[in-house]
């Protein structure tokens, strides 16, 4: 007779996920995160959530959503699930054009406004963060614009997203040459620290940045973010339909002081969704402006 083979030698595969568990799923990422999976991309819950079925042990994707529902753990496995189901491109400087528009026509205009009102205090919400490059970013972009009169400011860069993973991973604050691949080597040479797994964030950036997890679909949650100067939601609502684009859009319009700014990615409009903003058209990008 042949042994037995221990269970964790059984070679399983992955299961493949129905029609019904698809419509189910994508439901539930909907409701929950704004996130709309279509059709065409369900080898993407496949691929993602398929290994973490067998490692639970359990046999389809019913019964993960049935432990996302109800399970002991729910809370500890949704906050792997937002790992998984989310997609995190990220890098330093992503999309240089479109951050000379930012710097020349919003950036320095917001901090001569501020100061010219006897306010050195400046807010900007990096919503959907990923591993902190972005936020990072704009630390860096107002070192160089400040220089030394930089510590008569009160800056504070809010970053959240969604994924744990990734807002761990900017805490950490260590990146690889990847990340850095459209960065000029005297920004980083000014603003890493090498070390033997990568290049540190310094801490004079990093103190600028506050980090945390956020759900962008919570309403409340969004309400709790500080009255910001500048948001910036790059490459984020292209995960989402008009409706949740809409919803965001309008909480993001509340959290903006007169005046505020809102940066999306270079491929993201709110044309459509929204009369509230005034598009400032330059070559390399739009921002959104609100009204004073
Ligand atoms: C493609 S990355 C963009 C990162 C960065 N903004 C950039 O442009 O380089 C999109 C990020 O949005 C986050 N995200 C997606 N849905 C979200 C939600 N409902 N709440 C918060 N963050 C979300 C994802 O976790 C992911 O890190």
């Amino acid at each position: 007779m042949e042994p037995l083979k221990p269970a964790s030698l059984t070679l399983r595969k992955t299961p493949p996920i129905s029609t019904r568990e698809f419509a189910e799923l994508r439901r539930f990422i909907y409701d929950l995160v704004g996130i709309d999976i279509p059709e065409r991309r369900k080898y993407l819950l496949e691929n993602r959530l398929g290994p973490r079925i067998l490692q639970l042990g359990l046999r389809n994707y019913s019964e993960y959503l049935m432990m996302l529902h109800h399970g002991p753990d729910k809370n500890t496995e949704l906050k792997y699930f937002f790992t998984k189901i989310t997609t995190n491109e990220t890098s330093f400087f992503r999309d240089t054009k479109q951050l000379d528009v930012f710097e020349t026509h919003v950036l320095k205009n917001v901090l001569q406004e501020c100061e010219a009102a006897g306010n050195k205090s400046l807010h900007i919400w990096s919503a959907g963060c990923s591993s902190g490059e972005e936020p990072y970013t704009l630390g860096i972009m107002l070192h160089e614009i400040l220089r030394m009169s930089i510590i008569g400011w009160k800056i504070q860069i809010t970053a959240n997203d969604l994924s744990p993973d990734m807002i761990a991973k900017a805490q950490a604050g260590l990146y690889g040459e990847y990340a850095l691949r459209t960065t000029p080597k005297d920004v980083v040479d000014r603003y890493f620290i090498k070390e033997t797994q990568g290049y540190k964030i310094h801490p004079k950036v990093q103190k600028l940045v506050s980090l945390g997890l956020i759900n962008l679909n919570d309403k409340l949650a969004v309400k709790r973010v500080p009255k910001s100067h500048i948001i910036f939601c790059r490459n984020v609502i292209i995960y989402f339909d008009d409706a949740v684009k809409q919803k965001l859009i309008s909480n993001f319009y509340d959290n903006l002081l007169p005046g505020g700014y809102l940066v999306l990615g270079h491929s993201e409009t709110i044309h459509k969704l929204s009369r509230v903003f005034q598009p400032l058209i330059k070559p390399g990008g739009i921002v959104y402006r609100k009204s004073t």
